[in-house]
């Protein structure tokens, strides 16, 4: 039976979606399947009038051709379309959300897919599952986060290459900041879990790396910078996950949209002014923000896109059905998507990374 896959790339992109997509097409089409994208997350059905040659294109090979390393998503994406909570004005000009999935339904029915591919993270997947269990469609997620807080994966792509950068940056920070004696605080993304700071702050030898799941004392960083200067080293490179919080205190936000979660940030630039005035050092903030989820993906990130996609692919021949891909290694495996729906992978405190940072002398803020 022939086959007809529709898939879209939801929440924030991350490096690597793009060579997913080309894995997924490549595979149906070698198989003699359809693919379709849809634009947008979901809007390109929810919203068809702002993309005007339509909002579910057809994949050919050569819509594919020459992406594996571009950064992005040639679908577009984005973290405000959830069907089941789509944001509307309501007629007092007031935000509110409104249960949208019968829309996507009737588009899977009248399309006649029978498969959508869901390449996503936490809350995406989450949504795909949903839509899958509404609408009936047999959904296969790839799991998608440069912040690698999916449980039941090893890793997901994109969190190699926000790792690299990110350390890539600490690396050229280190050098300014030691040639000025000043502290540098580097935000970095990592909404709820540690592990780009965490990776980074290691591997570029952070002397302090500030993480969500272990709220921090600024006393202890600030006693940490000033112990540095009798040794030589009047500076310092602090690493903030913008999701870390002070003990007893609160995420840092910058508000929130209707249908969206908080936007967060700020951190950086309040730890920067609190170690200021606690160590008399000159303490800059640099937030790496967007940067570290942009651009080209690295090869580990290629290799393990292609490879989830052409698994989402043959899972579809097998006849697998509400499962997400997932890095076990040596294998790509698949696991019921109900288990990974809401499940949040954070940074084992007990685990050898953290284990390394405190041998190394690093301070993680406790
Ligand atoms: O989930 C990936 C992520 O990069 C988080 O680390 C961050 O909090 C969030 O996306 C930012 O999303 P946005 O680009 O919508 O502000």
């Amino acid at each position: 039976m022939t086959k007809k896959i529709v898939l879209n790339t939801g929440g924030g992109d991350a490096p690597g979606l793009n060579a997913v997509i080309r894995a997924v097409t490549l595979s149906a089409i070698h198989r003699g399947w359809e693919v379709y994208g849809i634009l947008e997350g979901y809007r390109g059905i929810l919203t068809p009038e702002d993309f005007p040659n339509g909002g579910i294109v057809p994949l050919t090979i050569e819509a594919v051709r020459g992406i594996t390393h571009l950064g992005g998503t040639i679908l577009g994406t984005t973290n405000r379309g959830n069907p089941l909570k789509f944001p509307v004005q309501d007629e007092n000009g007031e935000w509110q959300t409104v249960d949208r999935s019968a829309e996507i339904t009737a588009a899977f029915q009248e399309y006649g897919f029978d498969a959508l591919v869901a390449i996503g993270g936490d809350g995406s997947l989450t949504i795909a599952h949903e839509i899958g269990k509404r609408s009936g469609i047999n959904v296969i997620g790839v799991p998608k986060t440069i912040d690698n807080d999916l449980e039941h994966t090893i890793a997901t792509f994109g969190f190699d290459s926000a790792v690299s950068f990110a350390t890539e940056c600490l690396d050229r920070l280190h050098t300014t900041a030691a040639s000025h004696n000043r502290i540098i605080v580097v935000e970095v993304m990592g909404r709820h879990a540690g592990w780009i700071g965490l990776y980074s702050g290691v591997a570029a030898t952070a002397d302090v790396i500030l993480i969500p799941e272990i709220p921090f004392d600024i006393e202890k960083v600030a006693h940490k910078c000033e112990k540095r200067a009798p040794n030589g080293a009047g500076f310092s490179i602090v690493v903030v996950a913008e999701g870390a919080k002070p003990i007893g205190g609160e995420l840092s936000t910058k508000g929130k949209a209707v249908g969206q979660a908080a936007q967060l940030g700020g951190v950086g630039e309040k730890v920067a002014k609190a170690l200021s005035a606690q160590t008399g050092l000159e303490s800059r903030c640099v937030v790496l923000g967007h940067l570290v989820r942009g651009g080209t993906p690295t090869a580990r990130d290629r290799l393990l896109s292609l490879r989830f996609g052409a698994a989402a692919v043959r899972a579809l021949e097998e006849g697998q059905s509400n499962i997400m891909v997932a890095l076990q290694p040596p294998r790509v495996d698949y696991v019921p998507l109900e288990k990974v729906a809401n499940a949040m992978k954070a940074v084992p405190l007990d685990g050898d990374i953290i284990a390394t940072a405190r041998d190394l002398g690093i301070c993680l803020g406790d």
